[in-house]
């Protein structure tokens, strides 16, 4: 097969960041996906509907010429979100979920929740009005090796959750194990869950071939074998609770390349070609479109895309590096030969 012909997909997890990196970064995005849920994770974080409104905007001023991606917008959940917060979120046309990070989980997530039982009255407001909730689900005590924080998290957390509110729509944002993948399998809806590519691609050698990889290194962590044929296995299967979400989280290269570096993998340059490479290597090129354009508005309750994008078999370089005003930006795969690329106008 030398051509493969999707209804246009969609990023249901993507940071865009803000300021000099937001206009070099939005077109990587906007040249394939339709839209995107952009995480809320800016210093400041955005927590209100006037915030989301303003980002929505700088965002809008920051795709190519011609372009009609549309972000999706989000909330950062605090402890001081109110459930006016999320009435107004619910009422508003562009926002369409709340992010839930653990403080100190990962990136900018200091201003997230210590305590989950300290925002239910905000997270039964969730479940009122049909706004998903969307998880980092790691724990973040020290004493948790840093490989099981997402299974304990699922132990400890998500079941409680699920329990307690059971109409909430949860989304588990990007996960890495079997044991997520066999979680949401196996819960009563409404649940999800979002895969990267980097997760699809890679197990936790990647972070040590022949050397310390901070371009591989992403919260949640890579994991082992067995983890990576698990999510593999359940992007391909055709079931409607998986669907595409890239975390492509740009950082400048210096950041990364540094004696303590930032967690994020910058995928959006070839997301969608390399999400097609894991598909062709498990044999299942076929149920691409599913995974990336239909499960993912089916969730959310959206329409699906109308438009295609097509796919052609034609060998490219990925880049090496982005400029980001006076920065550069190290994609996933940097320099590396791969064999779909999308075709352009498509
Ligand atoms: O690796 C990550 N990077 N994981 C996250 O959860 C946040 C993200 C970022 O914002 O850089
Ligand atoms: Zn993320």
């Amino acid at each position: 097969m030398n051509r493969l012909e999707l209804r246009r997909p969609d990023d249901w997890h993507l940071h865009l960041r803000d300021g000099d990196m937001l206009p070099a970064v939005v077109p990587a995005s906007a040249r394939c996906f339709g839209r995107a849920i952009v995480m809320p994770n800016l210093k400041p974080p955005v927590r209100t509907v006037a915030d989301a409104r303003a980002y929505r905007e700088r965002i809008l001023a920051a795709r190519p010429e011609g372009s009609d991606f549309e972000p999706l917008m989000t909330l950062y959940l605090t402890e001081t979100t109110t459930t006016d917060d999320i009435r107004a979120a619910a009422e508003c046309d562009f926002v369409h979920a709340v992010k839930y990070y653990p403080a100190g989980a990962t990136t900018n997530s200091d201003s997230g929740v210590r305590n989950l039982e300290c925002v239910h009255p905000v997270i039964e407001a969730m479940e009122k009005y049909g706004l998903p909730l969307l998880m980092h689900g790691e724990v973040t005590d020290g004493e948790i090796d840093v490989f099981d924080r997402e299974a304990v998290f699922i132990e400890r957390h998500l079941e409680k959750l699920r329990t307690r509110f059971p109409g909430l729509k949860l989304v588990l944002e990007h996960a890495t194990t079997a044991d997520a993948i066999d979680y949401v399998r196996s819960a009563p809806e409404p649940i999800a869950a979002t895969i990267t590519v980097h997760h699809l691609m890679y197990n936790r050698n990647a972070l040590f071939d022949g050397g310390l990889r901070p371009h591989h290194y992403c919260l949640p962590l890579i994991k082992r074998e067995h983890h990576r044929q698990a999510l593999v296995e359940a992007a391909t299967s055709g079931n409607p609770r998986f669907f595409l979400g890239t975390d492509s989280a740009p950082h400048p290269k210096h950041a990364k390349e540094s004696d303590c570096g930032c967690a994020g993998i910058y995928s959006a340059p070839a997301a969608i070609e390399l999400y097609a490479a894991v598909f062709e290597a498990a044999g299942a090129l076929e149920r691409l479109e599913e995974f990336a354009s239909l499960h993912g508005p089916d969730f959310y309750g959206l329409p699906r895309n109308e438009d295609r994008i097509v796919l052609e078999r034609s060998p490219w370089a990925v880049p090496t590096g982005i400029p980001a005003g006076n920065h550069q930006i190290v994609p996933l795969a940097a320099g590396e030969q791969l064999a779909w690329r999308v075709k352009s106008g498509s």
